[in-house]
């Protein structure tokens, strides 16, 4: 039997969508509770209002956050979780990571979670057990991640188009979760629940440690006396040189310096020097010079016997004691 329900229209929308195949039905109707209204949260609500999704909740802890996300998805504000939960069909938890699982058994225990309903965070470490409490109450869930580092929310509305997003999924929302990504101009690409920490652990790396390493490149030439502009506006055309040749090239063939031509002479000084004036550094930038022999030898440009020496001259400094002056 159809089900028809009639708006003052007189259009029968509901009834005829249950009857659509899966693949014609417009998913993107779902309607969205937003729960979390930082940086992600905003900025997903936006685009995803913008592609068509109608946002009919938002909540959030701080009176701020909550006005802002009224303005970025247009959604009705709730201070209380479960009520805004419990006015959408898809609910996406965007607090921080800490947050999700506890957020997820609050709206569970208190009902805003019906079966068919889908529970979705934004995660890149933490698998779908943290909506584990959605699951048990009926909804499907998946975690959604994009592949990107938002340091605010207009960054984030610019910078999620074209972004890759790591997907999580239950099988039922699988492919939901694949147009709902598109519809956020993402990438999809699915990974298992148990490589997510190594996934997550990978971006840390291209994004918050690429950022300690210049971070450390700042300090060093501050120490010789330069200011801030002056030594980002000296070493800048280097690093951006060397994403362009990574990009065009691949990280093996963009290799250059003492490393990859086997010039132990430099990489002496670079110890001494360090050693003696930021000994801080010593360590990271002994390690780092033992994973790039790897590259030089792949590369071939440094024989093994070279590399060996090398890693033996920075095993040195990564075993090297610095006592810090605060001590
Ligand atoms: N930032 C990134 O680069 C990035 C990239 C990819 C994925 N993610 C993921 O996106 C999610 C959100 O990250 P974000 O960068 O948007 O963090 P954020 O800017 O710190 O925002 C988190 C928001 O969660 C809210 N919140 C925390 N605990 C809550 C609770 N118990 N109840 C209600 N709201 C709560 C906070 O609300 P109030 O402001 O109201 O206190 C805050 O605005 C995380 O899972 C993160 O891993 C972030």
């Amino acid at each position: 039997m159809i089900v028809c329900i009639f708006r003052p229209s007189g259009v029968c929308l509901e009834g005829l969508l249950l009857f659509l195949p899966i693949n014609v039905q417009d998913m993107s109707r779902d309607t969205i509770a937003i729960l979390g209204l930082g940086k992600v949260g905003r900025a997903v609500g936006f685009l995803l209002r913008s592609a068509g999704y109608t946002i009919t909740a938002v909540a959030s802890r701080s009176a701020s956050s909550l006005t802002q996300g009224i303005v970025y998805t247009g959604g009705e504000a709730f201070t209380n979780l479960s009520e805004a939960a419990s006015r959408a069909q898809c609910i996406f938890i965007t607090t921080s990571d800490d947050a999700i699982a506890s957020v997820c058994e609050k709206i569970a225990n208190e009902g805003a979670i019906k079966p068919g309903k889908k529970v979705i965070h934004m995660s890149g470490a933490g698998g779908l057990n943290l909506l584990e409490t959605a699951r048990r109450s009926g909804a499907s869930t998946a975690s959604i991640h994009p592949l990107q580092s938002f340091a605010d929310v207009e960054g984030a509305i610019k910078n999620i188009p074209g972004s890759t997003f790591g997907i999580t999924s239950e099988d039922e929302i699988r492919e939901w979760s694949i147009k709902i990504v598109r519809d956020l101009a993402g990438v999809p690409f699915f990974i298992s629940d148990e490589d997510k920490p190594l996934y997550h652990a990978a971006a840390c790396i291209a994004s918050n440690y690429l950022t300690t390493l210049i971070h450390m490149v700042e300090v060093i030439y501050q120490s010789l006396g330069l200011r801030h502009e002056d030594a980002m506006h000296a070493f800048w055309p280097l690093v951006k040189g060397t994403m362009k040749n990574i990009e065009e090239r691949g990280t093996v063939q963009a290799l250059t310096g003492p490393i990859a031509r086997g010039d132990m002479g430099p990489i002496k000084k670079h110890i001494e020097a360090l050693r003696n004036k930021l000994p801080l550094f010593l360590q990271a930038y002994s390690i780092l010079g033992i994973l790039t022999t790897d590259i030089g030898v792949e590369k071939k440009t440094l024989s093994p016997q070279d590399a060996e020496c090398i890693k033996q001259l920075l095993e040195g400094g990564l075993h090297y004691e610095h006592t810090s002056k605060h001590e």
